[in-house]
């Protein structure tokens, strides 16, 4: 079986990749930090796949940690999650976000390079594009300038994987911008656990309606769109997962030695802050509790991909639809609810 490293594999991405990548055959090896993510993770994992598998607890800044990795197992190839994505806390914070997210990629790459790793995928996000012009985004989209740290570490860091391909490293590698990742995997064993307030839409939305936030507070009613609200690309976890798996199969047949390209991974349709919610009440039954409130700084009004490129190369095409996303989504939230008052009691 081909390991596959996944750093940052207990975080909300990484995890339900680790599901997919044992569904695929391969053998992931999560390296993880647990700083925005929690140990009982594992376990998650280990219910949907019934497989065990290796976890380093440790930081990809920490080379030696990399190192003995490497030595320990051949590593066919590397999903690289772990970083940091707050964008409020990277401009309070820009130095953490740059050591964790620019010098954690380079540190990562120096040991890819030293025990030639042929194959990366890179975490990047749609944020590259700022406010485009025009819509849908393709990949040739011309990035803005970025608007906070975090936006400026995943420009920075595709410029760095890039680099170092020119500068004549064996490496092939695919950066994969993410628009809005929502859902969680359909058992609920996996999902996402935002430490503190959330800052997506999907876990405020559903930490209302289980009674952990008063309410809801829609971001500006007075944009240029339908209803007002701004427009997002919104794909459920299970689709963005599956898309890493079918990157790590096409990486592994792409025939060169050298080779960077950038996929939007997203579903091609766009909806409204409005209809996020109103997909949540359909799937629930319950009335949110929200009130429309001044702009976000920093928000884009609308953005959502075109994906015929990665539908090309990955022969891949999303499965789950918005209101599915949201049903997983609120059954997940259901079940860390009724845990955590189950383990209030207990
Ligand atoms: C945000 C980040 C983006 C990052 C992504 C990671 C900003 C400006 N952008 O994207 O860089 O890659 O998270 O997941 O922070 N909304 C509300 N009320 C809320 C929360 C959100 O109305 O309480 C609205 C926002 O205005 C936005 C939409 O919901 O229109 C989605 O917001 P969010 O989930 O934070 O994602 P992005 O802003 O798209």
């Amino acid at each position: 079986m081909k390991n596959i490293l996944v750093t940052g594999g207990a975080g909300y991405i990484g995890s339900h990749v680790v599901v997919k990548l044992h569904e695929h055959g391969y053998n992931p090896i999560i390296i993880d930090d647990f700083s925005n993510s929690q140990h009982s993770v594992i376990q998650g994992i280990k219910n949907i796949t019934g497989k065990d598998f290796k976890v380093y607890e440790g930081d990809i800044l920490d080379q030696s940690l990399l190192k003995k990795i490497f030595g320990n197992h051949k590593i066919e190839g590397i999903i690289h999650f772990a970083a940091k994505k707050a964008v409020g806390e990277s401009v309070e914070k820009p130095l953490y976000y740059y050591k964790n997210n620019v010098s954690g990629l380079v540190s990562l790459l120096e040991v890819v390079k030293e025990f030639n790793v042929k194959n990366l995928i890179f975490s990047s996000s749609c944020t590259v594009y700022g406010q485009p012009d025009k819509l849908p985004v393709t990949e040739e989209t011309p990035k803005k300038p970025a608007n906070s740290p975090y936006g400026n570490t995943k420009q920075i860091g595709e410029e760095i994987i890039e680099d170092t391909i020119n500068s004549g490293t064996t490496l092939k590698a695919i950066a994969l911008r993410y628009f809005n990742p929502i859902g969680a995997h359909p058992s609920s064993e996996i999902g996402e656990l935002p430490l503190g307030t959330p800052n997506n839409l999907v876990p405020f939305i559903t930490q209302t309606a289980a009674g952990l936030r008063d309410s809801l507070t829609v971001f500006g009613d007075n944009y240029d769109t339908p209803d007002g609200t701004c427009i997002r690309d919104y794909i459920h976890v299970m689709d963005l997962a599956d898309a890493h798996v079918r990157c790590i199969e096409y990486l592994e047949v792409e025939n060169s030695d050298q080779h960077f390209d950038v996929l939007n991974i997203g579903t091609g349709r766009g909806n409204t802050v409005l209809e996020v919610i109103n997909a949540f009440e359909s799937v629930s039954g319950l009335k949110l509790n929200f009130k429309i409130g001044d702009r976000r700084a920093g928000d884009v009004e609308q953005i959502f991909a075109q994906v015929d490129k990665s539908r090309q190369i990955l022969k891949w095409e999303t499965q789950h639809s918005l209101t599915e996303a949201m049903r997983d989504s609120w059954k997940w939230q259901q079940k860390l609810s009724n845990k955590s008052s189950s383990d209030s009691v207990s």
